[in-house]
């Protein structure tokens, strides 16, 4: 399973990219605004960072426009993945884009038939977002155990990203299923190492080192 970081925290990225554990980073204009950054000059920061696929994502609503955005976006760097709406103009785009061999991340996914339609396009990611369908009443697994089923059914190429991942159930869950990737805010991404009995252990294993009087450089 690849862990994206959802972030335009440059700091955090680079510290995650350091672990050797980050596999691409995902944006939406929300995270641009909250990182307080030129949407251009940090999506180029973060593609000279990391090697794997970042998601930028395009604001307008119609077809042609969204193509004009896309052209710009492409050109910050190879790694670029072009996030759209799953909407029927963001799915047009999303079909000119793969057939151009363009990434394609189609986003806001909150059913299995949107994640249906967006393979159809070619997407090259779809992410359904886990997080805010729990917080609407929905089980977010259920929607990733539902793309997993229809996509294996017909084979489709197109990744589930799962996104709006919240703490480390989802992440579980999700590998679980077998999604293929899991975008998460830096700090679920750190805490999935995290176990009390890890802590308690080296612990241990200190106090009788520092005993033995020993070292090891
Ligand atoms: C990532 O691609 C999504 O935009 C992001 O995961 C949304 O997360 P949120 O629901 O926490 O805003």
């Amino acid at each position: 399973m690849k862990f994206f970081a959802d972030t335009a925290e440059i700091d955090a990225i680079r510290e995650l990219a350091a672990t050797g554990l980050l596999d691409g980073v995902t944006t939406n204009p929300s995270l641009i605004h909250k990182s307080g950054r030129d949407f251009m000059e940090v999506t180029k920061e973060i593609c000279d960072i990391v090697d794997g696929p970042v998601s930028a994502e395009v604001v307008a609503l119609d077809h042609d426009t969204m193509m004009r955005e896309a052209e710009v976006l492409r050109k910050i760097a190879d790694n670029v993945c072009i996030k759209v709406p799953l909407t029927i103009d963001g799915l047009k785009t999303c079909k000119a884009l793969t057939e151009d061999g363009t990434m394609v991340n189609v986003t806001l996914c909150f059913s299995a038939n949107q994640a249906l339609l967006a393979a159809k396009a070619g997407a090259t990611f779809i992410s359904p977002f886990v997080g805010r369908h729990d917080d609407n009443g929905f089980d977010g697994m259920d929607l990733i155990r539902d793309i997993r089923l229809i996509y294996d059914n017909y084979a489709f190429e197109t990744e589930i990203l799962v996104a709006s991942v919240r703490h480390a159930g989802h992440v579980l869950g999700s590998a679980r299923i077998g999604a293929d990737v899991a975008t998460m805010p830096p700090k679920v991404i750190l805490s999935l190492a995290n176990h009390v009995l890890t802590d308690k252990g080296i612990e241990g294993f200190l106090a009788d080192w520092e005993k033995t009087g020993q070292s090891i450089v």
